[in-house]
């Protein structure tokens, strides 16, 4: 069963230049799934806060592409904040973890690499749904 412990941050590769660093992200080789969708939060108001919500099976590796924000990630006994705002790391969650998105810079953009397409049957957006869901797991 996935534990807060399970999180990582993976530092991923840089290409730094004067004229602007590139940061790539590859499937299997950097992050530890197939990626098959990529979306990303922006527009953001600065201080706000989204995505409380868990995932049956979805992994999914959240990167600060612009900007700071907090990932809280919670598995039902322990919580950990993790402080994101490097574009070359990712912070990797396996499936079964809940999690809120908090303190936005304004200008941020939250980069998801998902290991699944959108399916709403995947989450779980009620919290005591979450924990029975772990409980059973
Ligand atoms: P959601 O993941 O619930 O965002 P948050 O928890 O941060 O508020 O997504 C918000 C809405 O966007 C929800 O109605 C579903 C839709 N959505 C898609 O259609 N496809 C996607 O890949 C994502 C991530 C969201």
């Amino acid at each position: 069963m996935s534990m807060v412990e399970d999180c990582r941050l993976i530092e991923l590769p840089r290409i730094a230049r004067d004229e602007g660093n590139i940061t790539v992200i590859e499937g299997r080789a950097h992050v530890p799934f197939d990626v098959q969708r990529v979306y990303y939060l922006y527009d953001v108001p600065g201080g706000e806060s989204r995505g409380g919500h868990g995932h049956r099976e979805l992994q999914q590796v959240i990167v600060s592409a612009m900007g700071s924000f907090d990932v809280t990630i919670d598995d039902g006994s322990s919580r950990r904040t993790f402080t994101l705002n490097r574009a070359f790391y990712g912070l990797y969650m396996p499936k079964l973890l809940w999690r809120e998105l908090s303190n936005f810079s304004s200008g941020g953009v939250c980069l998801v690499l998902a290991s699944m397409v959108y399916s709403e049957t995947d989450y779980i957006r009620d919290y005591d749904e979450f924990l029975s869901v772990k409980k059973s797991a």
